[in-house]
Parts: structure tokens; sequence; C-alpha cells
């Protein structure tokens, strides 16, 4: 079985959930207060042992390449005054993965944005990681414990958490093969957004983290556009079921919806309480104004 070492992070939806604000700044350069949402993505990616990693962008996208680029000028004046420290880590930033990109002509949907990733993953299985679900860990990263279900099963793998059922509209629910409470289990199909929690098949919503068979190309190749005339991957995965099976994977994180405002919001309060130069003054602040 070949091992996963390859992300691929889709990153060139319009963002029109947090417009105005994306008009002229990408989604993924949301920041959590000095940090932008992308880098904690690529840094899940590296800490589960990924080291390449290629982020698909749009044309509007040129920040998420200069983050990720070395900026000389800006190291070069840090040094010459005194912030060897600043400039260092600006480099780290440059050098924490083999980053690359590749614009998406056109928002034709997640499923054809991942078609560009073809050759990059050239015949061998690869991780997604979506932007829009920033997930807090301890010590596993979700898509290494994604990683390890592919090893386990060789199956296609979604990573997924139980949610409330009044929350189930907004997402992919998948449908368990057989009934069960067990963090990882073989799913026999999914429902994209039930309307109504009656027509969810469970209670566990697919959460922005797979792990891709390399056929999935083959099968997106023929996927005819779905929901607002895009390229669906969950009809993809769908489809896929027949040629190899596919998994839930419960991760353990915290998972926070950055395309979300109060998801964002809760997401910037929870790393402000864990950071030691803010959390003092944030949760007196905290404190004052819910007395
Ligand atoms: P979303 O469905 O959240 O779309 O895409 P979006 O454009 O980013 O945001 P809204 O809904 O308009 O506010 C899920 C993921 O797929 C990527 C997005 O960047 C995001 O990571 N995507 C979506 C693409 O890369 N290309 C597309 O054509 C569509």
């Amino acid at each position: 079985m070949n091992k996963v070492t390859k992300a691929v992070i889709p990153a060139a939806g319009l963002g029109t959930r947090f417009l105005p604000v994306t008009k002229a700044l990408p989604k993924e350069m949301l920041p959590i207060i000095d940090i932008p949402n992308i880098h904690f993505i690529v840094e899940e990616a590296v800490k589960a042992g990924i080291k390449d990693i290629l982020i698909i962008v749009s044309s509007t996208k040129e920040s998420i390449e200069d983050y990720f680029d070395v900026n000389y000028e800006l190291e070069s004046r840090l040094r010459k005054s005194g912030k060897d420290k600043e400039a260092d880590e600006m480099r780290k930033i440059a050098e924490m993965a083999n980053v690359m990109f590749i614009r998406q002509r056109e928002p034709k949907g997640l499923g054809d944005a991942i078609l560009y990733a073809k050759s990059f993953a050239n015949g061998e299985p690869f991780a997604v990681l979506l932007g829009d679900d920033l997930i807090d860990f301890d010590e596993a990263p979700a898509i290494g414990e994604l990683i390890d279900a592919y090893e386990k099963t060789g199956g296609t793998i979604l990573g997924c958490k139980r949610v409330p059922q009044h929350l189930l509209k907004k997402y992919g629910v998948v449908k368990p093969k057989d009934k069960s409470d067990a963090a990882l289990f073989e799913v026999c199909d999914m429902v994209e957004k039930p309307k109504d929690p009656s027509l969810a098949p469970s209670d566990v919503a697919v959460l922005g983290r797979y792990i891709l068979p390399p056929e999935i190309f083959d099968v997106l190749e023929t996927t005819a556009p779905g929901v607002g005339g895009e390229i669906q991957l969950t009809d993809a995965i769908k489809a896929s079921m027949e040629l190899r099976p596919c998994y839930s994977c419960i991760f353990t994180g915290t998972r926070y919806d950055i395309g979300d405002k109060f998801g964002y919001i809760k997401a910037i309060i929870d790393y402000a309480l864990k950071r030691e130069d803010l959390k003092d003054e944030v949760l007196a602040y905290l404190k004052e104004k819910t007395k």
C-alpha cells in the first residue's frame, strides 16, 4: 500500500459568506489573531509527517503565495534593526514545507479544484484539508488520525464529527454500513446538506478532512455538475464507493467552522485563551463583559 506523503489544500473558492472582506483578502488569510488561518492548516499536515503540499489558488489569492515564500527585503530590514528572532520566524514559515501552487481557472466547485491536483498526486493516495475547518489538537493532528485509518483499512477516509441535529443541514452526513458507535466505521452512502434532521442518515458529518485514493480523478472527470452547477467532491466520493470501501474517521481535535462568522469569533477567543501572551488580559476582559 502506498503511504500518504502529499496534501492538497483547495483555496480557490470565492468566500461569499465572508464578503465584503473577501473581496480583497482571501478567506484563507483571515487571521486567528496574528496568524493566517491557512498557516494552521499547513502546520497540521506537517505535524502529520507530510512535506509536499499543493495549494489550489485563484488569480486573486497571491497573498497566500507571498505568505509561504521568502521575503528577503523584510528579513534584511528586520536583521538590520536587530530583530533576528523575528527574521528567523519569517524564514521558518517559508521553510515549514514544500508548498506548491496551482491556479484553478474558474471557481467550478471543490471537485473541479481537486482535479487540478492530478499530476501532483501522481497515482498515490493523498490528504485533503479544507481551510474552512480549523482543527485544534493537543497531540494527534486530525489528518494524522485519518492517515492511520487509511493505513488500517486501505479505504477512502472521511474526517468526521458527531454534530447536534439542528446543525446537520450544513454538512454532508454519512450513512454507516452497519450501526456503530466506533470512531472508525464503514460508510455506504452520504446525504449532502439534509434539509430536515429526519432526512439525515446519522448524526456524523464530514468536516473538511479526507484521504482520497488516486482513482478519484477518473471519477471526478466523469462527474457531472451537481448542486449550484459545481462539480461536487461528495458526488465523486459517493460514486467511488463502488470501487473501494469508504470509512468515517471521527477525529479527536476541536473543530472550528472558520467559514462562518460566529465560528471564526469562537476560534479567535479560544486561541487567545491558549496563548500565554494574551490569556490573562482576554479572560479578564470577557469576565468584565459578562458580569
Ligand atoms: P466552500 O463551499 O466553503 O466555498 O468551499 P467558498 O467559496 O470557499 O466559500 P463560500 O461558501 O462562498 O463562503 C469549500 C472549499 O473548497 C474550496 C474553497 O476554497 C474551500 O476551501 N473551493 C471551492 C475551491 O477551491 N474551488 C471552488 O471552485 C470552490
